[in-house]
């Protein structure tokens, strides 16, 4: 018989969550409700029905869905209300920050909403959360690689107009076919330039070679997913030698069928090659999980135990952009727990 998973422990263990999209975060009665507030048909008419629809064949039908969703979003009261939730909801999972992705180029370039209206409402969001329960939270906005390089531009011209202390980071989404032979880098320098950091999804349904061009093109510091990385030496070596994280996401890669189950997942064979590797949850209630619940599978799927996956809560942590300060104030909860 397996160990039972030690939830309760696990949920006391202070932790960041920083792979998870903002939009990716609204569950089923939240989409019921931002649906009626719009005007807008629902998916399905109740909350079993969408989290029905919350179901994927593959990527691009998970996108399409994905940026329904995002449709529903027009208001900053609408970014407030679900950065608002989505923190109180990690909170109770022992989450002491959070870093969101936010599809800012769907928003800003493909629905035409001013960049100002998703800022302001996700910050209010986060104030809010962080006075009432003290969670930390900053937002990285991302490209999406298949609206292209001069919509990236775009993008990251409205970003860069309106800096908030909160936004400490450009990222990348989606996969598209072969968006590396797209030249994205130059933004990510601008980004770079003007005191972003980097971060991008890589390897999830794509090659190795995606996570080796993030790196060296784009400077990315982090990696969202990098499963494929361990299809190529070469890559696993860079990550080792400039330490780089994954930030992992079992429940996702399953949903989104980049792996075929979880026994299969590569998670315990990034740890034993040596990569630092951090938990996320993604989009938690279209994949029907949240941030506890990936550390299970983890342990249930993976055979990780206590030692490896407290290994990755604190990295989740010190790998974090929060401030140094914040960090160590964080980390020393690990001497006391
Ligand atoms: N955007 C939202 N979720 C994503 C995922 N799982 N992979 C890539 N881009 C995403
Ligand atoms: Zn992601």
């Amino acid at each position: 018989m397996t160990t039972p998973f030690p939830e309760d422990r696990f949920r006391c263990l202070p932790k960041a969550e920083i792979h998870v999209h903002l939009e990716g975060s609204v569950g089923a009665e939240t989409l019921l409700a931002l649906a009626a507030d719009h005007g807008v048909e629902p998916p399905a008419p109740d909350a079993r029905g969408v989290r029905r629809w919350y179901s994927f064949r593959d990527f691009p039908d998970f996108l399409e869905r994905y940026f329904f969703v995002c449709r529903l979003l027009g208001r900053a009261e609408d970014f407030r209300r679900i950065a608002y939730d989505y923190l109180l909801t990690a909170h109770a999972q022992g989450a002491v920050h959070v870093e969101f992705h936010i599809s800012s180029s769907y928003h800003t370039q493909e629905v035409g909403l001013d960049w100002s209206v998703v800022l302001e409402g996700a910050v209010a969001g986060c104030e809010q959360a962080e006075r009432e329960c003290g969670i930390s939270s900053l937002l990285i906005p991302d490209l999406s690689p298949h609206l292209g390089v001069a919509s990236g531009h775009a993008t990251l011209d409205a970003v860069l107009a309106q800096l908030h202390p909160r936004v400490v980071a450009l990222g990348m989404g989606g996969p598209s076919d072969a968006w590396w032979e797209e030249d994205f880098a130059p933004a990510f320098e601008r980004a770079r330039a003007a005191g972003l950091r980097a971060v991008c999804h890589a390897g999830e349904h794509g090659p190795a070679r995606e996570v080796q061009h993030a790196v060296e093109k784009f400077g990315a510091e982090r990696i969202q997913h990098g499963i494929a990385a361990l299809d190529d030496p070469r890559v696993v070596e860079l990550l080792l030698r400039e330490s780089i994280p994954c930030d992992v996401c079992p429940g996702s890669n399953v949903a989104l069928k980049a792996v075929s189950d979880f026994d299969s997942h590569p998670l315990p064979r990034m740890v034993e090659a040596g990569l630092t590797v951090t938990l996320g949850s993604d989009d938690p209630p279209l994949f029907h999980t949240d941030l506890l619940n990936e550390y299970r599978i983890a342990w249930e799927h993976g055979g990780l135990r206590e030692e490896a996956l407290t290994t990755m809560a604190r990295a989740s942590i010190s790998e974090s952009f929060a401030a140094e300060e914040d960090r160590e104030r964080w980390l020393a909860g690990f001497e006391e727990s």
